[in-house]
């Protein structure tokens, strides 16, 4: 597709979670086709501090897509054949350690992936590996961590569940005792088929409960998760509103897409 924007074409995406419905003023709308069916709505871009941003609701108008229905692979796919570079993905979380109090925002630096029932890949012939010991792209952390400020938790790992269940206690407890920071159950395969593309992508979680394992009466459920979203979502969206103005105009320097020059992949990665 040409240019959506007036502005100009969007190097920067940010892909909202629950309770993120909007992002931008005035924005134009495009509907953006892939070859994996279409994206989770049409793709939003407007302007953030002078510059092109695209805005994808990641679980859809009226929230119609739960975790595991989610069109992954279109909505990264339709970012990027927009010319998107970049994506900031803020998303709801359930705090694991007694430090991920409920209002935290965490900008996790590992990701455990499991989820049982996704697709978590465009490669379906050929050998392109991606590699991902680092899942999230450095420079946007960094922004990230930065821009959250002091109370903020720069690292951390994220285990994203199947869901649309809650985990159970012994679970929780399970996560809690690997180590792990918070869980969630969007960040994967979201951040994997982004590497595939070779755009940047990196999380912030806002920790809306403190899910089943911390305390013995402590357990989650919707309502609390969507509450606390609410009540914080102003913040979330001033901050992102802050990175996104705040990052480099040029091509990212991180190396994110270097991995493609080594790889022949069967299919044409998208763009404008
Ligand atoms: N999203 C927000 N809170 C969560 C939790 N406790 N478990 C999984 N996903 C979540």
């Amino acid at each position: 597709p040409s240019a959506p924007h007036p502005g100009g074409t969007p190097r920067v995406a940010v892909i909202g979670g629950s309770g993120f419905y909007e992002f931008l003023d005035d924005p134009t709308t495009v509907t953006v086709e892939t070859p994996w069916g279409e994206p989770s709505a049409p793709i939003a871009v407007g302007d953030v501090g002078g510059r092109p941003v695209a805005f994808l609701p990641r679980h859809g108008a009226g929230h119609r897509y739960p975790p595991t229905q989610i069109p992954y692979r279109a909505n990264i796919w339709a970012l990027k054949s927009l010319g998107v570079e970049r994506i900031l993905a803020p998303c709801a979380v359930g705090g694991l350690q007694p430090e991920t109090q409920p209002g935290t925002l965490v900008v996790p630096d590992q990701l455990v992936d499991r989820t049982t029932s996704r697709v978590q890949t465009y490669v379906e012939t050929g050998a392109a590996h991606a590699p991902f010991a680092d899942p999230y792209c450095p420079e946007l952390r960094t922004a990230l961590t930065s821009a959250a400020g002091e109370g903020a938790i720069d690292g951390g790992t994220m285990v994203v569940i199947e869901g649309p269940r809650f985990s159970t206690r012994a679970e929780s407890q399970s996560y809690a005792a690997a180590g792990w920071t918070v869980v969630n159950m969007t960040g994967h395969p979201e951040a994997v088929l982004a590497r595939e593309l070779g755009v940047c992508y990196a999380t912030i979680a806002l920790v809306t409960d403190l899910d089943a394992g911390v305390s013995a009466e402590e357990s989650v459920d919707q309502a609390a998760v969507f509450a606390l979203f609410e009540k914080h979502i102003g913040r979330l969206k001033t901050m992102l509103g802050e990175v996104v103005a705040g990052l480099p105009e040029g091509e990212p320097g991180c190396g994110c897409g270097a991995w493609l020059d080594d790889v022949e992949l069967s299919f044409e990665l998208p763009g404008p």
